[in-house]
């Protein structure tokens, strides 16, 4: 079978009578291997991550893509013709007049400029929100147990009112609780509380919820067959980091605990291309950078490729970023000892070409100009090449309100998120349950039996997956004699999920 892949650009000629141009590709079998877009301001990332974005968009694959600075918008929406880009286009053998837009869902968490991102408290786990709310070590251990009691005692964690209820809940029933989950104590439970507070405030209510994103609406072809783009609107997310490096990492493993294993699929089920990525690494405890090492080596027999953009390779763990196997480097600066540094960490991962000196050249790329290195079909990585981008068929640049409107109103996820729906959860039935005991104290004897222990159902039934529940064990074991009964059960729930 013809391996497939799609077109990079070309590669830079030194010769005064160039031949014709070698093109560089990426193979779809290789693309879930991962990859880098680096750079620095203004060489070129955003650009060369709309035209691969716009490429696996056209051969079937959809896309995830974070749009920082509302400038890749413009991928739902055809370019137009620019001296500089027809000039790349035919020294390709490209048409020059093939302008289009690609198939594009908007996203937003704050539900304004794409249909509303949500997951549950739940969904989120403990190890997420801790990190989300900053908390220590003793807090994270307290929300773990409040996730704990949530789970034994049938009480849903939806939106963030129930995590406050379930907080109060187990403040209140401490001494209770303490031989069974450990000490709480209430100046913790305060602390998280307020935490939780300033968290609701920064806008993150709108995040918790129910309808939760549903990943199949992710995987979209439109009925031409091309892959969906699906555009995470994240201008305003972006200014709060903590809440956007969640978000992303959320999505992350969300994708790994749902998608079967497949192994090395022809081409990929879905593309990331995750913007400002070293923030979802900023400040994060070990074990959280360990954990996302873990999902990004995993994931890829999900069939899912993760595409980091960044400006500095050196803004990623060594251990995430050893696993980056197609590698586009846009120019970098090398004026500090620091940034002379960043060149050499970049320089060090490419295999090298005798024609040129990475180092140097990484200095000399103009705007579009990448060296670029791809897994090939037979596992090695090919040889560096300084190589002009392909510049995307879509437009450079946002779209205009007037466009993402007509956008939305076509999606065909248009209606299933727009409106919050608010189940009976823990606030609700903590609430109820205080009124019974309320009407118990003051002596009604008609009020129903308690219905504490009745099991419900959980928000979305999750299949528990061979490989975790074994890297779970063996995490357990290493808990040792920490793991009471409850986080036995919660730590084979999910690897992020660590309760
Ligand atoms: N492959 C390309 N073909 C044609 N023009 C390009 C190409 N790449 C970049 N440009 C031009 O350079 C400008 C800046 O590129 P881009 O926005 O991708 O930079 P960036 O590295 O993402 O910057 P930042 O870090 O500030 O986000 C683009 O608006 C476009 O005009
Ligand atoms: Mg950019």
């Amino acid at each position: 079978m013809q391996d497939e892949s799609i077109p990079i650009g070309y590669v830079r000629s030194n010769a005064a009578e160039p031949a014709a141009p070698q093109l560089v590709e990426l193979s779809l079998k290789r693309a879930n291997r991962h990859g880098l877009i680096a750079g620095a301001t203004g060489t070129g990332k955003t650009v060369t991550l709309q035209a691969l974005a716009e490429s696996f968009s056209s051969h079937g694959v959809p896309v995830f893509l974070c749009d920082v600075k509302g400038d890749v918008s413009g991928i739902s929406q055809a370019g137009k013709s620019h001296p500089k880009i027809t000039e790349r286009f035919s020294a390709m053998g490209l048409p020059g007049d093939a302008w289009r837009g690609n198939p594009t869902q908007f996203w937003d968490v704050y539900g304004k400029a794409g249909h509303p991102v949500r997951a549950t408290v739940s969904d989120m786990g403990p190890l997420l929100l801790a990190r989300l709310l900053n908390l220590n070590e003793t807090q994270e251990g307290i929300l773990t147990i409040a996730f704990a009691v949530a789970d034994d005692q049938g009480l849903l964690l939806l939106d963030l009112q129930d995590l406050r209820a379930i907080l109060q809940h187990v403040a209140g029933q401490a001494s209770e609780l303490r031989t069974l989950y450990g000490n709480v104590s209430a100046a913790s439970v305060g602390a998280i509380q307020r935490r939780l507070l300033s968290l609701e405030r920064s806008g993150a209510r709108h995040f918790f919820g129910e309808p939760m994103l549903d990943l199949t609406d992710f995987l979209r072809r439109d009925d031409t067959g091309r892959g969906f783009v699906n555009v995470l609107v994240a201008d305003q997310l972006y200014q709060e980091p903590a809440v956007y490096a969640t978000v992303l990492l959320w999505l992350l493993s969300e994708l790994f605990e749902n998608l079967p294993e497949i192994g090395d699929p022809e081409k990929p089920v879905l593309v990331l291309f995750f913007d400002e990525a070293h923030l979802m690494f900023k400040n994060a405890p070990r074990a959280l950078i360990d954990k996302v090492e873990q999902v990004v080596r995993l994931i890829r027999s999900k069939g899912v490729g993760v595409y980091f953009i960044t400006q500095s390779p050196a803004d990623l763990p060594d251990s995430v970023l050893a696993q980056l196997a197609n590698r586009f480097q846009h120019a970098l600066r090398a004026y500090t000892p620091r940034e002379q540094k960043a060149v050499r960490v970049a320089a060090e991962t490419f295999r090298s070409n005798p024609s040129f000196s990475v180092t140097e050249a990484i200095g000399e790329l103009g705007v579009g100009e990448a060296l670029v290195s791809t897994l090939q079909r037979n596992g090695a990585p090919s040889m560096v090449e300084r190589t002009f981008i392909k510049p995307p068929v879509s437009r450079i640049g946002p779209a205009t309100k007037a466009e993402r409107a007509a956008v939305i109103a076509a999606s065909p996820c248009l209606g299933v998120y727009e409106q919050t729906v608010d189940r009976n959860s823990a606030f609700e039935m903590l609430q109820q349950r205080a009124g019974e005991a309320a009407r118990e104290a003051a002596g009604h004897r008609q009020s129903p039996a308690r219905t504490l222990k009745k099991p419900v159902p959980r928000a979305r039934g999750r299949q528990r997956q061979g490989l975790m529940e074994a890297f779970a064990k063996s995490m357990l074991r290493s808990l040792g004699s920490r793991a009471g009964r409850s986080l036995a059960r919660g730590v084979l729930g999910s690897l992020f999920k660590g309760r």
